[in-house]
């Protein structure tokens, strides 16, 4: 089940996705941290933000939308209060393996970054750059949650701008791109982030909708529109993951992130097939907190079916 991602040696393939597994530890108390491969903290930005007004959250039949808006402590704070948390997490997960005569080097810890301004950006990854608990960031492009939150995150050339900035600034870190679904050609923006520097892609954001309370005749969340999640998303993110390693990633050897509506080990096993490196959860730990550890159970028996003793045999192993 351990997955190489980008040089990164994770313990298994399933990923904690960003701004639904908080900083790092608020999921302590309900879950087991061994079943994850990695976690993408919440997305840091330079300044601390409160985010947009309640309601941020609304359930919905297929998903939740959400309109959170990257409310985060700012990456000051981040650094001094929850790097330390970091540490405890991956030794807590080491300890425990070790005394269950078991190897786990612990989640990979993912620095996601957010912003508004290339500035912004670079502000954050300088402070991330080095540390050494956090070896990969996740530059979120692509949240469409605030004003300009996805200015980059839907033009190939904003993009390539942006990288071009960040890149030297994370000299000694994996550096991955999220994208949107909402962006008008998520192939060329691929095309234009590994061209820039990406070591890696994560695919996808939220997809932009929005609810209405027809009694009150009111949007269902403050902001109005929001990004839809959950499983709603998860064929559309499916496709995307495809047509991006078809066309991009597979062929620049650049890993892939599979995100968006994973409630079940078949969700996860079609993000593979479709050429995903490894898979994220997001939503759907909302739901069930232990569902990595199902998933990767789920997974185990499939790749067994399928007759192969690394899951990593079955990325992009489609029948065509
Ligand atoms: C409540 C909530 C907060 C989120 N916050 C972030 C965030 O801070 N940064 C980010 O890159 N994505 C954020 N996302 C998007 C998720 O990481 C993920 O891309 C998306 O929800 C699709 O996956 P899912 O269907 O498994 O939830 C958020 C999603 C939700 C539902």
């Amino acid at each position: 089940m351990a997955v190489s991602l980008a040089g990164l040696s994770l313990p298994g393939p399933l990923i904690a996705a960003a701004g639904t597994f908080g900083y790092v530890r608020e999921f302590e108390q309900v879950t087991d941290y061994r079943a994850l491969g990695a976690i993408v903290t919440k997305s840091i930005t330079a300044e601390p933000r409160d985010g947009n007004e309640p309601w941020r959250v609304v359930d919905l039949p297929a998903g939740m939308l959400n309109a959170i808006g990257l409310a985060n402590v700012g990456v000051e704070r981040f650094m001094a209060e929850k790097i330390p948390d970091v540490q405890h997490v991956r030794q807590n997960v080491r300890q425990h393996a070790r005394q269950n005569a078991r190897q786990n080097g612990g989640p990979v810890v993912i620095g996601s970054i957010a912003g508004h301004r290339i500035e912004e950006y670079a502000a954050v990854a300088a402070a991330f750059d080095g540390c050494e608990d956090l070896p990969a960031v996740e530059l979120n492009v692509s949240c469409p949650n605030t004003a300009t939150g996805r200015q980059f995150g839907d033009d190939p050339q904003q993009l390539a701008a942006l990288l071009d900035a960040i890149r030297p600034v994370l000299a000694s870190t994996a550096m991955f791109v999220k994208l949107s679904p909402g962006a008008p050609d998520i192939v060329a923006m691929a095309a234009a982030a590994v061209e820039h520097g990406a070591d890696g892609l994560t695919l996808i954001n939220t997809y932009p909708a929005m609810a209405i309370d027809v009694e009150s005749r009111s949007f269902r969340i403050s902001r109005g529109a929001g990004g839809l999640s959950g499983p709603a998303i998860h064929p559309i993110a499916v496709k995307m993951v495809h047509d991006v390693h078809r066309d991009v990633a597979g062929p620049a050897g650049v890993p892939i992130i599979g995100l968006g509506g994973v409630v079940k080990w078949q969700d996860a096993a079609e993000f593979i097939l479709a050429g995903a490196t490894a898979v994220g959860v997001g939503t759907g730990l909302f739901v069930d907190p232990n569902l990595p550890a199902a998933i990767n159970r789920g997974l185990q028996r499939w790749a067994r079916r399928q007759g192969v003793s690394r899951l990593e045999e079955l990325r992009g192993a489609l029948n065509t």
